[in-house]
């Protein structure tokens, strides 16, 4: 795979990038003794390139149990923020600084620490797309994959926070039938698809499946066959007998699904304006040029201060032991 001689860089290297850099990565990997993990939404060569593409809580669980000396992230900050605070011995990179999560951001930590204290006999459980603030706040931390198996084990008693996302907080309490308090957030992403146009996609490709992740808005969710994880919604694809699939989630997962059902078709569903932002932007800012120089010059490097590492993984590992 060629590439661009020069690029935009935003680092310390300057010069020319090498050629082929497939092969410039793998021979970083070995230096550096590196594994690369990918979210399903990175863009196709990276997800290529990467050691392990998985959902949010598979690649926690594969930082949590690499050998690896150097994590490069190729996902968003959370994530490598995640891998950073169950390995705080280890140099986690992240290709891109700026990539970010809406989610995450429509959680400030001032505005939280106010709402749990007004709140203080509830226990906390919040979605793992949120600040390492937040986290060391929280008493478990949940994914998509995990959200309502992790919910039907807290007492029916005990009054419960759900956080920042609300549609995942939503979708949850409809699963247990629990009563949340929900922190009003969301993803940029995942409130951007529309419900007519789904449903024109619906009268036009009468056999297809809609498959939907949880962070997707109510009216989304109400025409979905299955809804699911990123990784729940790839095995989906894979199971079903339906061909076609109508895919209401960041439209990066459909590389992995074309790759794992060649002969299936997915369609991305479409977004309310006539733009890209199905597209996570977060997530795209990350690039195989930027993976390579994040390598090439072990930075930009995820850190944090060691009593917010201590204090957010103890919900972080709670949620491991939760959700074997
Ligand atoms: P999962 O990886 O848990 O499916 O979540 C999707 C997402 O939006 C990650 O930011
Ligand atoms: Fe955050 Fe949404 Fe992007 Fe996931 S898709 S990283 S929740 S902004």
């Amino acid at each position: 795979m060629f590439t661009t001689a020069l690029a935009q860089r935003d680092n310390t290297q300057v010069g020319a990038l090498p050629l082929d850099l497939f092969v410039a990565i793998e021979t970083l990997k070995q230096e550096l003794n590196a594994v690369i993990l990918a979210h399903y939404y990175q863009e196709p060569d990276i997800q290529d390139i990467a050691d392990f593409i998985g959902d949010s809580l598979q690649l926690a669980k594969a930082a949590a149990n690499t050998n690896a000396d150097v994590i490069v992230f190729a996902g968003v900050h959370f994530m490598a923020e995640t891998a950073k605070i169950l390995n705080p011995d280890k140099l986690v990179l992240l290709p891109d600084l700026d990539a970010g999560c809406s989610l995450a951001d429509s959680c400030p930590p001032d505005e939280f620490a106010a709402f749990k204290a007004a709140h203080p006999d509830h226990l906390v459980v919040s979605y793992i797309n949120c600040s390492a603030e937040i986290k060391a706040m929280s008493d478990i931390i949940c994914t998509s994959s995990n959200a309502v198996k992790i919910v039907q084990q807290i007492p029916a008693e005990q009054p419960i926070i759900f956080a920042p996302d609300r549609n995942l907080g939503r979708y949850v309490m409809q699963q247990t039938g629990r009563e949340m308090l929900l922190w009003q957030g969301s993803c940029i992403v995942h409130e951007t698809f529309s419900e007519k146009k789904i449903v024109q996609l619906k009268i036009t490709h009468p056999q297809a499946e809609v498959i939907a992740h949880p962070e997707c808005e109510e009216p989304v969710l109400f025409h979905a066959n299955y809804i699911g994880s990123t990784a729940a919604l790839l095995k989906h694809c894979q199971q079903s007998s339906a061909q076609e699939f109508i895919v209401a989630t960041e439209p990066g997962i459909i590389h992995q699904m074309q790759k794992a059902a060649p002969d299936k078709t997915f369609i991305p569903a479409p977004p309310t304006n006539n733009c890209n932002c199905n597209e996570c932007p977060f997530m795209r800012l990350n690039t195989l040029e930027k993976l390579y120089l994040a390598m090439s010059n072990r930075t930009p490097e995820i850190n944090m201060s060691e009593d917010t590492r201590l204090a957010a993984s103890l919900p972080i590992q709670r949620m491991l032991e939760m959700s074997i």
